[in-house]
């Protein structure tokens, strides 16, 4: 998420407060599923050690519910887990895919706030490899949903941001903010090395108090973001994160990588990746730990609102807000997040 002021994230109670004294409900879900590793079809090292997916999604154990004020200032009512669930923004259906959604049936007035979620894991990583498969994801003006990681000393333990965009944008911008210290960079000829819809955009990553771009790519194909993501039956996202490298691939549903579907993920075999982050230009390890998974959809906030006009809206931000029929597609379909650990 763009445009964080560090002095309001660091007086939040962050959710991955909890993590060292829950750590262990994770490897309780740790599951046993490399047994059915085909070793002669697949070279990966990777083997499963978390998977969010199906009845127990909400387990308590597994994610926390933010309901703190908006760090980005949007128009958003972050909702508690009771709250979250009794109200219908947060659930498992009968097919075991999880919904987390914006409120779409109240009406407000010009400038109240929507009920919205933001949850993040309890675990929290050192690296890994993260696959999510979203059957569909937000879309829509006044919506700013994403899918990151986060550390919890903001920037200086780091953002990674696996799917963000905002309003009618079609698409995906692929982001990290680190902290100063040492430089941390994306460098120009890794143009050569990327997936050839996606496209360099800042090469900071450094978030300060003038400058919260962070460095980033942008994955030009309409498939990975919003309403062309969903349109087409969604898609999985990869994040690859080790000490030398942070790597993202995006697959839409046709396209999934069969290792990928058996879970047995081998992140050589699956070409150039859309975004690329490199310890040439950054020292991944210094820049990045302890991160919690995070998934939410803000209303309205910072990036929203500044470039609510450029991408496709019209009209003011918190006049859109009001109307409950501007978030009918403001929502997530989770299949499962899984994390490999090699
Ligand atoms: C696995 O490694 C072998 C030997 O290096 C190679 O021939 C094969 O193509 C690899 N398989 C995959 C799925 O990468
Ligand atoms: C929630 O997770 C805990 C720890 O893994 C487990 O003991 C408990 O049975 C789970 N509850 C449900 C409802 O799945
Ligand atoms: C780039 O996007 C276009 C449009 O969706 C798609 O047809 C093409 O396969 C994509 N190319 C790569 C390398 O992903
Ligand atoms: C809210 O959005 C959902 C999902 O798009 C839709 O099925 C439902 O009809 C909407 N609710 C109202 C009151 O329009």
């Amino acid at each position: 998420m763009h445009f964080i002021s560090t002095a309001v994230l660091l007086s939040l109670p962050l959710s991955s407060l909890a993590v060292h004294q829950t750590r262990s409900f994770g490897q309780q879900h740790r599951r046993a599923a490399h047994k059915a590793r085909d070793t002669t079809t697949s070279n990966s090292t990777y083997v499963l050690e978390d998977l969010y997916q199906g009845q127990s999604f909400f387990n308590s154990s597994l994610w926390t519910f933010f309901d703190d004020t908006d760090p980005t200032a949007g128009l958003v009512n972050y909702q508690s887990s009771a709250d979250a669930q009794s109200k219908g923004l947060a659930y498992v259906q009968d097919d075991g895919t999880t919904v987390l959604k914006v409120d779409n049936t109240t009406s407000l007035t010009s400038g109240q706030y929507r009920d919205s979620v933001r949850i993040g894991s309890v675990k929290s990583y050192n690296g890994g490899l993260f696959i999510a498969s979203f059957y569909a994801m937000p879309w829509g003006c006044a919506t700013w949903p994403a899918f990151w990681t986060v550390g919890p000393n903001w920037p200086d333990q780091g953002e990674i941001d696996i799917i963000e965009g905002v309003n009618l944008n079609t698409h995906n911008q692929l982001t990290l903010h680190s902290g100063s210290g040492s430089a941390c960079t994306i460098e120009s000829s890794f143009s050569s090395l990327i997936s050839a819809n996606s496209t360099i955009g800042n090469l900071q990553c450094a978030s300060s108090d003038t400058s919260n771009t962070g460095c980033t790519y942008i994955d030009n194909d309409p498939r990975s973001y919003g309403q062309g993501f969903n349109a087409q039956g969604g898609g999985v996202y990869a994040m690859d994160w080790n000490s030398d490298a942070i790597k993202m691939w995006f697959f839409p549903r046709s396209d999934i990588p069969s290792d990928i579907i058996n879970k047995t993920p081998n992140p050589s075999s699956w070409g150039n990746p859309a975004a690329l982050f490199s310890n040439t230009g950054c020292d991944i390890s210094s820049h990045f730990s302890e991160h919690t998974i995070t998934i939410n959809t803000d209303v309205c906030g910072g990036w929203t609102e500044s470039s609510f006009s450029g991408s496709g809206c019209s009209g003011t931000c918190a006049d859109t807000v009001a109307d409950p029929s501007n978030f009918d597609n403001a929502q997530w379909q989770i299949e499962y997040v899984a994390v490999y650990q090699s």
